[in-house]
């Protein structure tokens, strides 16, 4: 094995620099911090000047800041630096070393008791960190040899004493010194100003940014790394130069990530009047990075799996995503860096936003229904199951301990959800004066989420005091609809209750208004219009203020079906009391597509129930339900990405999560088979034909259309192999052996695994699939990912070897997630083993992990969120597993933090 043991880890870092490092494996002691004690800082920093010597094991940093002391603090306050493991060598102010009396100092801490009255003073300090033993990627580390720094939300203080919080902005001038060979490239927030050659052979770099800026978007870069360069021209003629480095040989491969970087800039200027504001923009793309990206100021630094793409190398999945995180962390220029937040229980302010624009950007580039029922399958996958279960939290949170822990779905998914709601509510027209009010009351602001509200109900007219209630509680309302026909009058009323359940220290709830958009069809399919004169209702919406709010719609000549909520217009749960043939009908004939599809699924979820409940946990399928499937399948009036769609099945995990509780997980596994099963029966002979046919026309080129028909190929291929129909299992082999993209390779693997499980056949095709691929480390996570996947105890005895497989490292977070979190949420019965031993090796892991990257320990970790759903032994063993963690010491505060409220 050549990841870390804890012990290994913990020598290593005493390397370096001499100063002791003692706070790595602190004990639980951190501290709540809380919305309600927000205070502005005592002073603050107007300008920054650093000056990086950058060593391996022993980099220099000299931080020169020029202090000014609040308006209303007392004169001579202490003034408190945050720092954390850093090693101090000397501190002086306005030019005078201190006296060691005048100071104290910590590895996380930097306490300057006497300080002058006047302001601005200026502070030098120095500091020395070892990036190469940074395994924890917060600060500044070393990626492949690349230096490089992730400082959101608290990783500056990893690397100088400073006040790190957002609401401190200034002004940085970094000077950047290597060795010129092994680090040519030197880059950091801003324009370049200076550089050049310096005697033994080594070179400097300037960078001055001119916005100021909280630390956490400072960035620093120092590597052999090759470039791609273009430029863009905005819409006021000025011309940006833009430059994607990766590591050396794979510049080519940025080419996806650089067009998809020239089209948010052009949308961004369209659709919310943003310009990019500086001469340069650089992205760096590193192999080792804990999260997607990061939107440092003018220096993106991204997680390489979202820059690098070909069609050897990347799915068609892969360059979705890496366009929508192009756009995502360009996006935050101005929605998160010129206006960023004034403390980090305003993350939603920047990332809900930014993930609402993101979805919208990538909506406009591709489908619109595909896009929106993409987001809506993510958010009821993962925030959806967060807000049901013990980590729960509101979009804005009022406490936390470690704010890594909330970059959650809730703050990200139901964040966007929420600036949606907005848009609906007010309309387009007035979305758009809302945010271009927004942007330009609040350039160069640290903003709070009031401040953003209130630009739409300034340009609207509307009170949205009641909707600030979606930001400060947790929990997904529930919405229950029933219906009331009167035959003789041709009326239908819809009666509606909305609920929140209790959450986590937050038992009673208040109400929020819900926007439901909806249509009716009539018996034939066909869309109905209808009357009404109810006051909750606007043009196609619903709106939900009160408890309970009732609707009568009049003018119908035969019973309508309703369609609701149309386009997932809230984030809510909705359970209806319609006509069993209803959902049937909607899933013929919804003309709003989103909802056509959420009825198919409702139907695959009803399906699944009804097998579930059958004592052997298979039973038989309604013809109706495949019938429906089939009939969207094959229709040629649908996009072939939104067909795909259709038959992408709840999976076993969504299916549990519906059933709720007492869920037993090996009956969910045969029931989900079943459907799937008949469902591909279903599809017979006749998606064979159309499978070839897609095939044939496939060039293997990467754009919209392109990956549709090959979703729907690799869709209707996987359900006919796994209905075994005639022919398709030799298709599904042959397509793997010949085929041109790695959508394709994936996609077959995958199933060629779901099917023969550990295997002599399966071991074949993950053999061949690693031959081919063994250099390149992306593909390899997803050799990893997909044995990870392997079902039931086989799995389980796979996972045990992959951890000790001499590629698999605990350094690298794409690999850790590739292998720990596909087998926790993509492998239902591997990991829900009854007798718990899935459980218990997955603790281990997380604990070993604890101890190299606590961050992303604690994200993996939040897999075991909803234990609580599963029958009494799997409970039992879930818990054993989670107090086998909260019973080792020195854990970190991630870790600690998920597993007490996973256990509370
Ligand atoms: N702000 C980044 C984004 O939206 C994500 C981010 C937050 C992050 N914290 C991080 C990335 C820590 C890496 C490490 O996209
Ligand atoms: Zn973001």
């Amino acid at each position: 094995m050549r990841a870390l043991t804890n012990d290994m880890f913990a020598s290593r870092l005493h390397t370096g620099c001499a100063a002791k490092r003692d706070m790595i494996m602190r004990t639980n002691t951190a501290p709540t911090i809380r919305l309600k004690d927000y205070a502005p800082p005592a002073y603050t920093i107007s300008t920054v000047d650093l000056d990086v010597v950058l060593d391996a094991t022993n980099t220099k940093v000299r931080s020169t800041l020029e202090i000014q002391r609040g308006e209303t603090t007392p004169k001579g306050q202490p003034l408190m630096l945050d720092g954390d493991e850093l090693a101090l060598v000397s501190v002086s102010i306005n030019g005078t070393i201190l006296d060691p009396a005048n100071y104290h100092a910590t590895p996380s801490r930097l306490e300057l008791t006497n300080v002058p009255e006047t302001t601005p003073f200026t502070i030098h300090i120095e500091t020395c960190v070892a990036p190469a033993t940074n395994t924890k990627l917060m600060g500044l580390y070393q990626s492949s040899g690349v230096f490089c720094t992730q400082c959101e939300a608290e990783g500056f203080r990893r690397i100088t004493y400073f006040l790190d919080r957002p609401d401190v902005l200034s002004t940085y001038t970094v000077r950047i010194e290597a060795q010129r060979d092994e680090w040519p490239v030197l880059l950091s927030n801003g324009n370049p100003v200076k550089a050049g050659d310096l005697a033994d052979n080594r070179h400097f770099a300037i960078w001055h940014d001119p916005h100021p800026k909280p630390c956490y978007l400072f960035a620093l870069v120092g590597g052999r790394l090759d470039v791609l360069s273009d430029t863009f021209t905005t819409a006021s003629n000025r011309s940006v130069a833009l430059n994607i480095y990766t590591e050396p040989g794979k510049a080519p491969l940025a080419a996806h990530a650089m067009d998809s970087l020239k089209r948010s800039m052009v949308w961004d200027e369209e659709n919310y009047g943003c310009e990019y504001d500086l001469d340069i923009f650089n992205i760096v793309a590193v192999s080792d990075f804990n999260m997607g990206a990061m939107e440092n100021k003018g220096l993106n630094i991204f997680n390489d799996k979202y820059v690098l793409a070909d069609p050897e190398i990347a799915t068609d999945e892969d360059y979705e995503n890496i366009e929508a995180i192009i756009a995502h962390e360009y996006f935050h220029n101005w929605t998160g860096n010129r206006i960023t937040c004034r403390d980090w229980f305003q993350l939603c302010l920047k990332e809900g936003l930014t993930v609402y624009r993101d979805q919208e950007f990538s909506a406009d580039q591709r489908s619109r229904v595909v896009q929106r029922i993409r987001s809506v399958r993510d958010l009821t996958t993962h925030q959806f199951v967060e807000d049901g279960g013990p980590l729960a939290h509101p979009v804005r949170p009022g406490a936390y301990k470690e704010i890594n822990n909330f970059y959650t779905a809730t703050v990200y998914r139901k964040g966007a959800e929420l600036v949606r709601m907005i848009a609906t509510l007010v309309g387009p027209e007035k979305y758009r004066e809302g945010t271009d009010l927004y942007l330009s009351r609040h350039d160069g602001d640290a903003a709070v989420v009031e401040d953003f509200i209130t630009c739409f109900e300034e340009v609207s007219g509307d009170d949205l005091s009641q909707f600030m209630r979606w930001y400060d509680q947790a929990g997904t309302p529930r919405v229950e609809v029933r219906e009331i026909w009167d035959a003789a009058r041709g009326e239908l009323t819809l009666n509606m209750r909305q609920s929140v359940p209790p959450t986590p220290s937050q038992k009673a709830k208040k109400l929020v208004p819900i926007p439901i958009r909806f249509g009716f069809l009539d018996r034939d399919g066909t869309a109905v219009t209808a009357k009404t004169t109810s006051p909750s209702v606007s043009g196609d919406l619903i709106i939900l203020r009160r408890r309970e709010t009732t609707v009568r719609f009049t003018g119908f000549s035969r019973r309508p079906v309703a369609s609701l909520l149309r386009g997932f217009s809230a984030p809510v749960h909705m359970a209806l009391s319609e006509p069993s043939d209803a959902r049937l009908l909607r899933a013929r004939h919804d003309d709003d597509l989103y909802n056509r599809w959420e009825a198919l699924q409702g139907l695959a979820h009803q399906a699944m129930q009804t097998c579930y409940d059958a004592a052997s946990g298979s039973g038989d399928v309604d013809r109706d339900i495949t019938d429906a499937f089939v009939t969207a399948a094959l229709d040629d009036n649908l996009e072939p990405a939104y067909r795909a769609l259709v038959l992408t099945l709840p999976s076993e995990q969504a299916v549990a999560q519906q059933i709720g509780t007492d869920v037993d997980p090996d009956r969910v596994h045969a029931a989900h088979h079943a459907f799937e099963h008949a469902l591909g029966a279903a599809l017979g002979e006749t998606a064979l034909s159309r499978i070839s046919a897609l095939r044939d026309d496939d060039t293997g080129t990467p754009g919209a259309t392109e990956a549709g028909n090959r979703a729907l190929k690799n869709a209707l291929l996987a359900l006919v192999a796994a209905a075994d129909v005639a022919g398709a299992r030799a298709q599904l082999s042959d397509q793997f052996e010949t085929a041109q993209t790695m959508t394709d390779r994936l996609a077959t693997l995958k199933q060629i695994v779901r099917i023969h499980g550990g295997s002599s056949v399966a071991d074949h095709a993950l053999k061949q699939f690693h031959e081919r691929h063994r250099n390149n480390p992306l593909v390899v996570n997803q050799w990893f990912a997909v044995q990870a996947t392997i079902a039931g105890a086989e799995g389980l005895a796979r996972m045990r070897a992959l951890v000790e497989h001499p590629d698999f490292s605990f350094e690298n977070p794409n690999r850790v997630r590739g292998l720990l979190t596909t087998f926790a949420t993509g492998n239902f019965t591997g990991f829900h083993r009854e007798d718990g031993s899935g459980y218990e090796f997955f603790a281990d892991q997380i604990t070993t992990l604890d101890g190299i990257n606590p961050q992303v320990a604690a994200r993996i970790l939040t897999a075991m969120n909803n234990w609580r759903i599963f029958e009494p032994a799997r409970r039992t063993r879930a818990k054993d597993a989670l107090e086998r963690i909260a019973g080792k010491s020195g854990l970190s505060a991630d870790v600690q933090e998920i597993v007490d409220r996973s256990l509370a």
